[in-house]
């Protein structure tokens, strides 16, 4: 081939580089749905999941995630005690485990961020593969098992992020024992003095379904002793506001184990500020479809949702409304959200969904989710919240 044709074909190549990555530039600077849908999220879906989850975490740490366009209402601000949510979705545990993408996650319109779980030492997790999609089903299976880069390191960045006022939403860290632990509740207890400084709130992580020693913890004995110790803890933190305490529960709780929380958390040492439904279920009996169905491990997204909204009504319920309920599990829409929320959810959480659909998601929820408040006739979401119970 001549020289001139190479030079032809070089430069063709590079227009088109070029091409494409103005197109793609112009598309996320705007939030296009569509462009992540037909065109972003397939082609990453093409990479191993691990890897995709990386990629994004890495794009996000970079910065150049494009600020979101839709201004926050005062129609969704709600609160929990001392905190004043600037709208009610957060990105749950498990997308940023080591506190890299907090900016980005707030900049894209989460009004709240949970980083972890963070365990006392740094982490591996379970070996590779440990991540499955299920397309078809709109969900995924994870057995990471808690993998994390320990305490030392992910305050260090958060404190960073604090000092730089790089991010100014509320920020929570979901903590975890490691899984050598000899002291699980002596984890936990570290963790609310090391993140004391920079967290709004702590998760208490008992439901991971990817570790053994959590196992211990549904044991009610035991479970009332880490509260007592984690809420005693916090209420030896000489800081103000102190940070509000919530305990993430598994969606495959038994009748006596809920029976169990419920009598634990009337006791007065046990005194939480939210519960946190639902982390992944172990359930497969939801007809799922995708090949990788029955990969061990924790399932979320759309097979998730009733079971988790089921889980929300009945502790509301039993609760009589008087502890606040995050409510996480297959939120995809707007729709979803509020059934959380009509459910008895004063807050929401999501993962998966974000996985499937990108930032531009987060407004789409928003606007759904404040329209839906404004045919009912509430001035604010908080009206909303446990209507459902009500019928
Ligand atoms: C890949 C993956 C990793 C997760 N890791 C954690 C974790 O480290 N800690 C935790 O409390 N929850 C973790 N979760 C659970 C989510 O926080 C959430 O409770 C669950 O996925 C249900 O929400 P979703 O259906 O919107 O994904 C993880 C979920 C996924 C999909």
């Amino acid at each position: 081939m001549s020289g001139g044709i190479l030079k032809k074909i070089r430069s063709g190549a590079i227009a088109s580089i070029i091409g494409i990555g103005a197109f793609s530039a112009v598309n996320i600077y705007y939030d296009k749905q569509k462009f992540y849908d037909q065109i972003l999220i397939p082609t990453i879906q093409y990479l191993d999941p691990e890897l995709s989850h990386k990629l994004t975490i890495l794009w996000f740490k970079s910065g150049l995630v494009p600020k979101s366009q839709y201004k926050d209402t005062p129609i969704l601000v709600n609160k929990i005690k001392h905190l004043s949510f600037r709208n009610p979705l957060g990105i749950a545990a498990g997308f940023d485990k080591n506190g890299e993408a907090v900016s980005s996650l707030e900049n894209i319109g989460f009004g709240f961020v949970e980083v972890g779980t963070v365990t006392p030492k740094a982490q591996t997790g379970n070996d590779k593969p440990r991540v499955f999609r299920l397309l078809e089903d709109k969900a995924i299976i994870n057995r990471y098992g808690l993998n994390n880069d320990g305490y030392e390191i992910v305050h260090t960045r958060l404190q960073k992020l604090k000092q730089n006022k790089s991010f100014n939403g509320i920020l929570g860290i979901n903590l975890g024992p490691n899984e050598t632990s000899e002291n699980t509740i002596s984890d936990y207890v570290n963790g609310i003095t090391v993140f004391s400084d920079v967290a709004d709130y702590f998760a208490i992580n008992v439901s991971c379904p990817n570790t053994s020693n959590l196992k211990n913890l549904k044991k009610k004995e035991n479970l009332k002793n880490l509260l007592t110790a984690v809420i005693s803890a916090r209420n030896n933190l000489t800081i103000e506001p102190k940070p509000l305490i919530f305990l993430k529960l598994s969606p495959d709780l038994t009748k006596e184990e809920k029976n169990d929380i419920i009598k634990i958390l009337k006791d007065k040492m046990c005194q939480i500020d939210g519960l946190i439904i639902s982390n992944t279920t172990v359930e497969r009996s939801l007809n799922l479809k995708s090949s990788s169905a029955s990969e061990p491990g924790g399932l979320s997204g759309l097979p998730l949702k009733e079971h988790s909204t089921k889980l929300i009504a009945e502790m509301f319920k039993l609760t009589k409304g008087s502890i606040p309920i995050i409510g996480v599990g297959g939120v995809f829409t707007g729709q979803d959200a509020y059934e959380k929320v009509k459910a008895g959810a004063s807050l929401i959480q999501l993962y998966t969904s974000f996985t499937f659909h990108g930032p531009p998601l987060i407004a789409n929820i928003k606007k759904e989710l404040q329209s839906l408040v404004n045919d009912d006739n509430y001035g604010n979401i908080a009206e909303a919240v446990g209507k459902d119970s009500k019928k």
